[in-house]
């Protein structure tokens, strides 16, 4: 069992800025889809790149938290939140893949309306699910430090 100060404040500190920052980037994707004006090379270039970036992010901050302890931490301290992290943990690759698929059909529609339009109501599904996942994983952090993080609403 993990002890009550096994934490590093400042990794956790860490992971909740990564939450911040993954936010930003995904704000600056979706502020490009909603931009005025047909897909052209450049754009869907740049909301390829901008994926690609996201995507290597996530990566590492998914592993970052697989091995950071933290989530298990807080099942050592609340073993009850034992299933929900265990489902948390779980849509890491969920969530991979589903930016994965978004990247790939929208790198093979090219430059066209429909392939556009496309990525930008599978991006809004993404952003969702995401959004979910980081508010299940900030519930159960502040649950299992039994601390206000000023986390969820
Ligand atoms: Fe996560
Ligand atoms: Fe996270």
């Amino acid at each position: 069992m993990a002890s009550i100060d096994r934490v590093d404040p400042v990794i956790l500190g860490h992971v909740l800025a990564e939450h911040r920052e993954l936010f930003t980037l995904m704000t600056c994707l979706r502020s490009s889809f909603a931009a005025e004006g047909p897909p052209t090379r450049e754009r869907v270039d740049a909301i390829l790149s901008a994926l690609g970036n996201l995507r290597e992010h996530l990566h590492c901050h998914f592993e970052q938290e697989e091995r950071g302890g933290f989530l298990e931490d807080s099942i050592a301290r609340m073993p009850r939140l034992a299933p929900a992290v265990a489902s948390i943990l779980r849509q890491h690759p969920a969530l991979l893949t589903e930016l994965d698929a978004l990247a790939g059909r929208l790198r093979a529609a090219g430059v066209s309306a429909e392939g556009w339009d496309r990525a930008d109501r599978d991006f809004e599904v993404f952003w969702r699910n995401m959004m979910d996942h980081e508010r299940r994983e900030n519930a159960a952090l502040q649950e299992g430090y039994n601390e206000d993080l000023g986390l969820v609403d």
